[in-house]
């Protein structure tokens, strides 16, 4: 039992990792009433919130605004300062490298920068999204080398994942159910309690190699479905079935189906990612993840579906694309969010430009496209105006963005590929799905 009695501290709990995931948690816990200091190690980003500006569209600055004026969070860049919590939770990224191995770098570097702040009767809680057997393995090593402690006698140790939906108004922290795993009972129980202040329902499960486990079965549960579903639209539209008819027929039925929905692939920092932090584990065991990695070849096949699809269209008509220019809709991976991230809109981009198309993109969220692994970084998107419009050959939707008004995109462009099934049918345009 970890008896230690803990001094009185600045801070009941400190964020580290002030992004996407981190910045809601921290305003959760600071509104609960939670004492909380923000770490993040890039020091722009603590700046823009020790003013009070969010980083996040779907992020309110005037909640972030009174949030700091009640003293309840403060920002910080300054890893001592760590000290001065009773409780850490790490939500850093966890990205792929090339060739799709796991990349821990950001959590084996926040286990280091922590280790030498770490005090007895702390609690340190793992959100980022990783394969199971990293919070027992290499997370606490690195936190018991550097601190001379040991997790589970002397401090607490969790993983807890991280079900954030940015953008979706209706999942709120305290009604997102929380799973919880321990390297101990009491890691366990420690961690439910800190939590609980925030979070009306506790999934306690048996360990931190289960919590893990967990995340990464949600996540590989939706990249195979969103694979199936886009095998479906291509064997349908070769029947020319609708499959957004099927699907919105299909989900009537009350029990057994669950509706998901096809598109240009799949972005974002998780469902693109996680997938293959499973299989990388499963290989070091000499098991094959047969069926994820028969997902991905779907799921990564759908850009070049989609711009073949206006590539057939344009034949169709006597016109080839070299030398066309086409507008792409939507560059955030999925509607409502500024988060370009794996975004499948660049691969889409990439392949028309391939084709000696010139690519111009709109999307409100993404006004200039940040340094990427791509080609596109500093790119503008254009000004929504007939005059703009005007000068396009085609267009293709890629991201349901619903601030766009797709009859009159349908009306001033002669072509537009519909990859999410949201421009009406009856304007001026050829619509295609794809
Ligand atoms: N974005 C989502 O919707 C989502 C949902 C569920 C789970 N997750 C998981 O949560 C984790 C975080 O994702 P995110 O989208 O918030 O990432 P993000 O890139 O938006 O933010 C991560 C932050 O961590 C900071 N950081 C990196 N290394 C650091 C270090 N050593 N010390 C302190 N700060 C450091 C970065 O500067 C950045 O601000 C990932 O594992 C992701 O898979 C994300």
């Amino acid at each position: 039992m970890i008896t230690t009695p803990l001094p009185t501290k600045r801070f009941d709990v400190a964020i580290v990792g002030l992004g996407y995931v981190g910045v809601p948690l921290a305003l959760g816990f600071a509104k609960a009433g939670c004492r909380t200091l923000g770490y993040d190690t890039d020091s722009k980003r603590v700046r823009q919130l020790q003013q009070g500006r969010s980083p996040f569209a779907h992020i309110s600055s005037l909640d972030l605004v009174d949030i700091l004026a009640d003293g309840t969070l403060e920002p910080t860049s300054i890893p001592a300062r760590l000290a001065e919590s009773d409780a850490i939770i790490v939500c850093v990224p966890t990205p792929l490298l090339q060739h799709q191995d796991p990349d821990l770098s950001h959590v084996h570097g926040v286990a280091k920068e922590i280790a030498p702040h770490l005090r007895r009767g702390m609690l340190v809680s793992l959100e980022s999204s990783t394969y199971p057997g990293t919070t027992r393995e290499e997370f606490r090593l690195i936190l018991e080398q550097g601190s001379g402690l040991k997790a589970g006698r002397d401090f607490h140790l969790a993983f807890s994942p991280e079900r954030e939906d940015p953008g979706n108004s209706k999942s709120k922290l305290r009604n997102m159910p929380k799973v919880i795993g321990g390297f101990t009972d009491e890691c366990r129980d420690r961690a439910t309690e800190l939590y609980g202040k925030v979070i009306d329902q506790i999934v306690p499960v048996s360990s931190c190699d289960t919590a893990e486990a967990v995340k990464l079965t949600e996540n590989i549960f939706r990249y195979i479905n969103i694979a199936l579903v886009n095998e479906l639209k291509t064997i349908y539209s070769s029947l020319g079935i609708d499959i957004w008819e099927v699907l919105h027929a299909a989900k009537t039925k009350p029990f057994g189906f669950m509706p998901f929905y096809p598109g240009v692939g799949v972005g974002g920092h998780c469902i693109p990612i996680d997938p293959y932090y499973l299989t990388w584990k499963a290989k070091e065991q000499n098991i094959d993840c047969r069926f994820i990695e028969l997902a991905g070849q779907i799921n990564h096949s759908m850009p070049k579906y989609v711009v073949n699809g206006l590539l057939d269209a344009m034949n169709h008509s006597g016109q080839t694309l070299n030398g066309k220019t086409v507008l792409v809709i939507g560059v955030a991976y999925k509607p409502g969010v500024s988060d370009d991230r794996e975004s499948q809109s660049y691969t889409i981009m990439n392949l028309l430009k391939a084709k000696g198309a010139k690519v111009d993109y709109y999307d409100t969220h993404v006004p200039l496209i940040p340094p990427n692994r791509g080609h596109w970084s500093g790119k503008k998107s254009i000004e929504w105006n007939d005059e703009n419009l005007e000068r396009y050959a085609a267009a293709v939707v890629c991201t349901a963005h619903d601030d766009v008004d797709y009859a009159r995109l349908a009306d001033q462009i002669p072509l537009v590929v519909d990859a999410c099934n949201v421009v009406p049918k009856d304007q001026k345009a050829q619509v295609i799905l794809a």
